[in-house]
């Protein structure tokens, strides 16, 4: 039986956070034991909101050293930059050919930009056009995805059942895979944990930042000796992700009888995340430069590779 091929993608619009980490990387780099695993950064689609050249640069190698730093295995998964595969963009127009208007009207991210008033780009209403031929060119099976990007894929999923319609079978249906558990990561004020809402904690902060960060997250006003609310604090949705079980029914039973105050609370969040991120802080201090754009030149290759057969087989069927 052929390995089934796993996709998936980052933007590389700032430095990646816990929300990425449990969402997407966590998962990604557990899937690169059990197929072909393929993970790019997001560089075509991060310029539709970041344009600063230095800092696109600068965040698109931070990316790949941060993934590789988490575990991300180069001789297991490849690892490649969407901008070094330049096809996709060619496939997103011959998608966009068959996509009607009203699928990308429905999507979130666009009606979310038209909510705040601000006049979205081209790029951003063809933004799920984009995604739909990273993940079809390379004739991905599994999508490993936060529940964001949910829909997204189900957009996918609708433009190739288009494309083999109009033009045979050219596509196979791509899955998302979301792990209930971490779907929707809360920031530090309780909203879902987005570089948007300026709400995030870094994989990568120094111990003070980092410190700072967790000491700042919004609670509300209930005295050290009472039961406090689990259901909506951050504090004990974030301690879920580092702490043991032993440790984390430790803190849900004094919430619940009261008599430990909130910032006792975030000082074990804080313990929790500095050690359960030290072996990938040590990884990451000695990573040399060059190799992670070794690995990215060797990824690209791939990636190129893969890509050239899906286009020569849709160019013929669509009649170029
Ligand atoms: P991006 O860069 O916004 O996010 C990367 C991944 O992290 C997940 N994520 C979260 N999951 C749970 N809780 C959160 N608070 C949280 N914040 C982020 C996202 O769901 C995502 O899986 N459009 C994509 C990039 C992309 C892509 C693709 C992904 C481009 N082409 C093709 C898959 C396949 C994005 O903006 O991800």
């Amino acid at each position: 039986m052929e390995k089934s091929r796993i996709l998936s993608g980052i933007k590389p619009t700032g430095r990646l956070h816990i929300g990425n980490y449990f969402a997407m990387m966590r998962p990604a780099i557990q899937w690169q034991e059990k197929g072909e695993a393929l993970y790019f950064i997001a560089d075509y689609h991060a310029l539709t909101t970041l344009r600063d050249p230095a800092k696109l640069r600068e965040y698109s190698g931070l990316v790949a050293r941060d993934f590789l730093a988490c575990g991300l295995d180069p001789s297991k998964a490849v690892l490649f930059r969407q901008s070094d595969v330049p096809s996709v963009t060619e496939l997103a127009w011959l998608l966009s050919t068959v996509t009607p208007m009203g699928l990308l009207e429905r999507c979130h991210a666009y009606k979310d930009y038209l909510a705040r008033g601000i006049p979205p780009s081209h790029g951003l209403f063809a933004y799920p056009v984009l995604m739909a031929a990273d993940i079809l060119i390379y004739d991905s099976d599994i999508v490993p995805v936060g529940r964001d990007q949910k829909q997204h894929i189900e957009v996918t999923r609708d433009i190739a059942v288009k494309m083999n319609e109009t033009f045979g079978e050219i596509f196979k249906l791509p899955e998302p895979s979301i792990l209930p558990d971490v779907a929707a990561i809360p920031g530090l004020d309780g909203q879902k944990m987005s570089k948007s809402y300026d709400n995030t904690v870094e994989l990568f902060l120094e111990e003070k930042a980092l410190k700072k960060k967790i000491m700042g997250i919004v609670t509300d006003s209930t005295p050290v000796e009472s039961p406090k609310d689990p259901a909506h604090s951050s504090i004990l949705a974030l301690y879920r992700l580092f702490a043991s079980a032993p440790e984390v029914s430790q803190m849900e039973n004094e919430f619940a009888s009261g008599g430990v105050g909130y910032g006792d609370f975030k000082k074990r969040l804080f313990a929790a995340i500095w050690e359960y991120l030290a072996p990938m802080r040590a990884r990451r201090a000695g990573m040399d430069p060059g190799h992670v754009e070794e690995v990215l030149q060797a990824g690209a290759r791939r990636a190129n590779q893969l890509a050239a057969q899906t286009m020569a087989r849709v160019r013929r069927a669509v009649g170029l």
